[in-house]
């Protein structure tokens, strides 16, 4: 008989099984842990909205996660609401001053039109009814309002570069993604001007070069300790073929 603890291996979820989220709670603000991608598209992601223009504008914040977004929207005038399914996200997204709401995106508790902006960061590919979620999102935007968005191809590029190489990177939790829901972008385009979107996109990636930086600095174990510190920027890319994001306003 072995003495000692005995430790519990982790529990193998199937792909895109949202208790992942509550196995990996611990991960969120860590600069450079498993969801460290998370952060260099959020800095990306808020550099699309624009301050304020009215005073009590209110940004909606679509699969919120843990808040990510809400340092990189600070000065910019918003009240940021959180809606996400995940309870152990919502009590640190509600600990960075978001204020949380626990409920699907696909049928949020919110009014029409309530929304200056409306995000919805790396969310629609791990939702089975994306369609839902845009038109909630186009639901809760008031007209001139803002759609921010970014996920994930129905490319083999995606498959492959997402989830085959993706997943076996420090930067991305394995079993996080269900291929089988990535999100078209021809689609997404076309369901939100169904819904009065002009949604124009762009491919984005990180930077080569600050990854490799980055890489290299986590493995020796000197993390930068800061989400804006020495973390890789996203580039756009001419191609949408795999990590794209989009961006368009409500009209009528
Ligand atoms: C990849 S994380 C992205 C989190 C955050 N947007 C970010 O970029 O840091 C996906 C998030 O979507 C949430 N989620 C998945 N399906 C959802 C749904 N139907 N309604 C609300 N949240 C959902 C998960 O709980 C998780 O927090």
């Amino acid at each position: 008989m072995r003495n000692g603890p005995v430790s519990t291996p982790p529990r193998v979820l199937p792909p895109n099984d949202p208790r992942q989220y509550d196995d990996l709670a611990g991960e969120w603000w860590r600069p450079d842990g498993a969801f460290a991608m998370l952060h260099w598209l959020a800095r990306s992601r808020a550099a699309l909205v624009p301050p304020a223009t009215r005073p009590d504008a209110l940004l909606v914040d679509l699969g919120c996660g843990a808040g990510l977004l809400a340092p990189h929207l600070a000065g910019k005038g918003y009240r940021h609401v959180g809606v996400d399914l995940t309870r152990s996200a919502l009590a640190q997204a509600a600990a960075h001053g978001v204020t949380v709401v626990n409920g699907d995106a696909t049928a949020v508790p919110l009014v029409d039109g309530c929304a200056d902006v409306v995000a919805a960061g790396e969310l629609l590919e791990h939702v089975p009814d994306w369609r839902r979620v845009v038109a909630e999102a186009c639901r809760l935007l008031r007209p001139g309002g803002l759609l921010v968005l970014d996920t994930l191809n129905d490319t083999a590029l995606a498959r492959l570069v997402a989830v085959r190489i993706g997943e076996r990177l420090p930067t991305v939790p394995r079993g996080i993604h269900d291929p089988r829901l990535f999100v078209d972008a021809r689609e997404l385009v076309a369901e939100c001007a169904r819904h009065g979107v002009h949604l124009r996109i762009r491919g984005i990636r990180p930077s080569l070069p600050g990854t490799l930086a980055w890489l290299v600095r986590r493995a020796r174990s000197r993390p930068s300790g800061t989400v804006d510190g020495r973390q890789p920027r996203m580039k756009p890319t001419r191609s949408v073929a795999v990590l794209y994001q989009g961006h368009g306003v409500r009209h009528g």
